[in-house]
């Protein structure tokens, strides 16, 4: 990718359409096979590819594309998270051309066809919104094994047919999973909020999304067949990544996306270790909007200076990742400590070299390098540079959450 490209300014502003979308009321548990039965039901062959993994990756892609061709499938329906969406994202663009590599198409409106396979994205997790957005994120594993890359494309050409998303389809979505995801909806939200790109259309969903994360997201986590909690966390993340979708992201991804490239780890715990840093990092050039932020997440900024407020919220975040139980820095994730961690034990040998998370100097400076690359990193609010980013990486690696409070 070339950086050059993706560190242009933007000069127009451009709202990116979402897809018709069906939200709430479905019941039931067993959801693949339900929906697998249903379809056949209503006189529809179905051929299921159940091999996606988390932060998938090109060759997951690339096996699904075969299975379609090879069976001459003529539409996708994804059941999960951000990576089963993800994956058939990618594979629908592969398909429109001839079955090239899905990681030719990285970068932003790379499709040279626009037209592709219909494509139903039913959610299992809130956290990804990739049901509504324009962007898919894949690792690529053909990049030297030292270096590994997980980019994100975004693509109008890869927005689905139809987004279902039902809260009663999270409740089998563990306790950890779903603190994770409700971070990367927090994110979703919060970038675009603060964002350089300062899209008007995306701030208000960013600030209603922000609300109803602090609101649902621990009811979510510790009970997690609360629906006013699920169904807060539904409408949380499906409308924080339409704020995103054409108001842009920043380093919080961008810190998120390097750490799974080198560990697999998952996404949504990449992005909360990195929120309270990155929204430190950000405070600065935006005083105003952070402490928007902590008026919504439940702050009483009476009487408070706007930089008050703004570390208010800070706070607030730390508070909710503590509430929420996820690990605080990148050295104490460990497969002790996170149970769904696959450090060491990846499902290829790809990741059998990196089975503890080492935070040196050489891991920050790989890390800082990958985020300088990564196409949300334009959109921070922030200027970014090897200088001023590498300390936020350091610290997201090593450092303490209380050093952030004042
Ligand atoms: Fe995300």
């Amino acid at each position: 990718m070339q950086v050059d490209e993706l560190l242009k300014p933007f000069p127009i502003k451009e709202f990116h359409p979402f897809p018709r979308a069906l939200l709430g009321g479905l019941r039931g548990s067993d959801t693949v096979h339900k929906i697998v039965e249903s379809l056949k039901y209503h006189g529809l062959e179905v051929v299921v590819y159940d091999k996606v993994e988390s932060n998938p990756k090109d060759y997951n892609v690339m096996d699904a594309v075969a299975m379609f061709q090879e069976t001459k499938c003529d539409s996708f329906v994804s059941i999960g998270g951000g990576s089963s969406h993800d994956a058939c994202k990618g594979a629908r663009i592969s398909v429109a051309h001839d079955g090239r590599s899905v990681n030719e198409f990285e970068g932003f409106n790379k499709s040279e066809n626009p037209k592709n396979p219909p494509h139903i994205a039913v959610s299992t997790t809130a956290g990804t919104g990739s049901e509504t957005s324009w962007a898919y994120v894949i690792t690529d594993t053909t990049t030297d094994p030292d270096n590994p890359h997980k980019y994100v494309a975004f693509d109008d050409a890869s927005v689905t047919t139809l987004a279902v998303d039902d809260p009663v389809l999270y409740y089998d979505c563990p306790l950890d999973y779903t603190a994770q995801c409700g971070f990367d909806v927090l994110a979703h939200a919060s970038e675009p909020y603060v964002s350089r790109l300062n899209f008007p259309p995306s701030l208000g969903s960013a600030l209603y999304a922000i609300k109803l994360t602090a609101q649902n997201l621990s009811a979510a986590v510790w009970n997690g067949q609360d629906l006013p909690g699920r169904e807060g966390m539904m409408y949380a993340q499906y409308i924080a990544a339409q704020a995103f979708n054409s108001g842009g992201l920043g380093i919080i991804h961008s810190i998120s996306h390097a750490v799974s490239a080198f560990y697999d780890t998952h996404h949504g715990l990449n992005n909360a270790i990195a929120l309270p840093r990155v929204w430190a990092f950000n405070m600065p050039v935006a005083y105003q909007r952070f402490a928007d932020i902590a008026d919504v997440m439940g702050v009483d900024t009476h009487g408070m200076t706007a930089v008050q407020a703004a570390e208010a919220a800070l706070a607030a975040a730390i508070r909710l990742l503590r509430d929420v139980g996820i690990p605080e820095k990148f050295t104490d994730v460990t497969q002790d400590s996170y149970s769904k961690n696959r450090l060491g034990k990846g499902p290829t040998k790809y990741y059998e070299n990196s089975p503890t998370i080492s935070g040196d100097a050489h891991d920050v400076d790989r890390i800082t390098n990958h985020v300088l690359g990564d196409a949300c990193t334009p959109g921070n609010a922030k200027e970014c540079t090897f200088e001023t980013v590498r300390p936020v990486v350091d610290h997201c690696m090593n450092g303490d959450l209380d050093d952030l409070l004042s």
